[in-house]
């Protein structure tokens, strides 16, 4: 079932769980991460970047795609088909495509451009039952050509961005999207609290969940993480179980190469890797 991604996470909040959002990349992806909340019974939120919008076709063909395999699969689990750091233009153009979700990432403008702008996104998103994710403050790291300093958000900047009747903040409290460097400090549960405070009853987002340990994710979730964001650990359970299949030449042996079985390993590492991640949130048959 489609739906926008406000209801999953207020009741991801009020009950102190969260919920995953997984980036999907082609039909592989989508149809590993549909079937393992399907599986789970949990909530799940498809995230969509700019660059794999780009690589799938467009936004529109991404949207009929989920839309039919949601129906073709029976999946019954609210699913929330959500734009991921989204430009200004890029948001417009997945409220047109029939996204019931995105990310407006103003954080690199000037505060109140960020505040202007989001206002504006706010206004036609809600017009038309769609959720809204904005972001203050910066994730670290590179995300398909999104890069980030990775500065903490300031709380009364939090606020004003969560006055302007968003549905979920993205807030940068030393996360980094990619693998996480040897010499990481953790998260800044400090910064996390002043948030929380700031911004009441705001369901917050944790960006960059690849490797961050699970004491950690407890933590946030306590703090008022409602949206944890998956990307590279699916990519590198992918390319892992595809690179195990091709060394031991399993692609020469029989029909091997046939797509079906060559890409069949990789898709079952992004579903381990999904039901992982939904165990460890706690998302597990809320749905
Ligand atoms: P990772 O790639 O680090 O898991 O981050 C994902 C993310 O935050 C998507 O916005």
């Amino acid at each position: 079932m489609l739906v926008n991604a406000t209801e999953m996470l207020k009741k991801a909040k009020a009950e102190g769980y969260a919920v995953g959002q997984f980036n999907i990349n082609n039909l592989e992806w989508t149809k590993a991460v549909l079937l393992t909340a399907e599986e789970c019974k949990s909530p799940v939120i498809l995230g969509v970047s700019e660059g794999a919008g780009k690589y799938m076709a467009g936004y529109t063909t991404v949207a009929a795609m989920v839309k039919a395999m949601i129906n073709e699969l029976n999946i019954t689990v609210p699913v929330a088909l959500h734009l991921d750091h989204g430009s200004y233009e890029g948001a417009k153009k997945c409220i047109d495509a029939g996204f019931s979700s995105i990310m407006f990432d103003g954080s690199h403008y000037p505060i109140e451009e960020n505040v202007a702008k989001t206002k504006e996104l706010v206004e036609l998103a809600h017009s038309l039952g769609i959720s809204v994710e904005a972001e203050v403050g910066s994730i670290g790291g590179e995300e398909d050509g999104v890069i980030g300093k990775g500065e903490v958000a300031d709380a009364n900047e939090c606020k004003m961005i969560a006055d302007l009747g968003i549905d979920f903040l993205a807030a940068g409290i030393g996360n980094i999207h990619g693998k996480y460097p040897a010499n990481w400090q953790g998260l800044d549960f400090e910064a996390l609290e002043a948030i929380k405070n700031a911004t009441e009853g705001m369901p917050l987002v944790l960006h960059g969940g690849t490797g961050i340990p699970a004491d950690m994710i407890q933590k946030a979730i306590s703090l008022g993480v409602a949206k944890i964001n998956v990307n590279t650990e699916c990519q590198l359970s992918f390319a892992a179980a595809t690179r195990e299949y091709i060394e031991a030449g399993k692609d020469q042996q029989g029909k091997g190469y046939d797509p079906r079985k060559l890409l069949l390993p990789g898709f079952e590492a992004i579903k381990a890797t999904v039901k992982e991640k939904m165990e460890l949130f706690g998302s597990v048959g809320k749905a």
